[in-house]
């Protein structure tokens, strides 16, 4: 591995771009290689074979590439892929389930803590397990949230279906007086303000990409892999399905130009 290597990043959409541009300003010399795997999304309601199978490809892409290090952008590979991947390439490689438990760990007050997740997350008991293994008199709310996805793909973070689907999961959550909530789905923290407004200030709002994007830069400077290079890296952008539509989405997202992206086959 080369410190002068990319970080490569994937999600099934744009969702990772909540984690990228969390390296952009914890990692500003960083270069990276994001892949949206955009002919197969939504990823929440795959099977864990499906599954695997597009991360399996997405890593080996991101291999070939010469990255150096992998963030698994987006909570549905990181339950259900990481797992096995990790012994499976000789890459380090980390995701957003334990970094995430360990903030909402620290913020949580009474104990009881909410998860909203894709379906297979919620499936996979990822979020639960790591929570109750490293504390286990959490109480643990869940909530699949399939709407939510589609919506953020669209544009529609506070459109009048958005409202009314994050009021619908969020209800049991208000209910069970969870006092933390962790966004266990990269697209969600699209939604913070609506999610905020909806579950009020005395709630805490734990999007994981922050602590994650904090272990890697640890994991990286423990690895010797911090890059010593420039101050203008190379941000490059793949995706499996359309690349026009994926950089306007992306710009109006991040507020910026991503430049070109490149249509990969896996
Ligand atoms: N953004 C992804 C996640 O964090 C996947 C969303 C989806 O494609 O369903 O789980």
């Amino acid at each position: 591995m080369n410190k002068s290597g990319a970080i490569g990043l994937f999600d099934s959409g744009i969702g990772g771009l909540t984690v990228s541009r969390v390296i952009n300003t914890i990692l500003p010399g960083e270069a990276t290689i994001y892949f949206g795997d955009t002919a197969h999304i939504p990823y929440g309601q795959r099977s864990a074979g499906e599954l695997l199978g597009f991360a399996d490809k997405i890593v080996s892409f991101l291999a070939g590439q010469g990255v150096k290090f992998i963030i698994f952008a987006c909570n549905t590979s990181s339950a259900l892929s990481l797992p096995v991947l990790s012994s499976r390439y000789p890459l380090p490689m980390i995701g957003l389930i334990q970094p995430g438990v360990a903030e909402a760990l620290r913020l949580t007050r009474n104990r009881k803590v909410g998860v909203i997740a894709t379906e297979a997350t919620v499936r996979s008991g990822a979020y639960e397990n790591e929570l109750k293994k490293r504390d286990s008199s959490i109480e643990v709310y869940s909530q699949a949230a399939p709407r939510l996805v589609p919506l953020v793909e669209a544009g529609e973070l506070d459109s009048p279906a958005a409202v009314e689907a994050v009021n619908q999961y969020l209800f049991p959550l208000r209910e069970a007086g969870i006092d933390t909530l962790i966004f266990g789905c990269t697209h969600y923290p699209f939604l913070a303000r609506l999610v905020a407004d909806v579950l009020g200030p005395d709630v805490q709002l734990v999007d994981p990409a922050g602590a994650t994007v904090q272990l890697a830069a640890a994991e990286m400077a423990r690895l010797g892999l911090l890059t010593t290079g420039g101050p203008c890296p190379m941000h490059r952008f793949f995706v499996s399905g359309e690349p026009q539509a994926f950089r306007e989405q992306a710009r109006r997202f991040l507020g910026k130009d991503v430049g070109p992206v490149t249509r990969a086959e896996l």
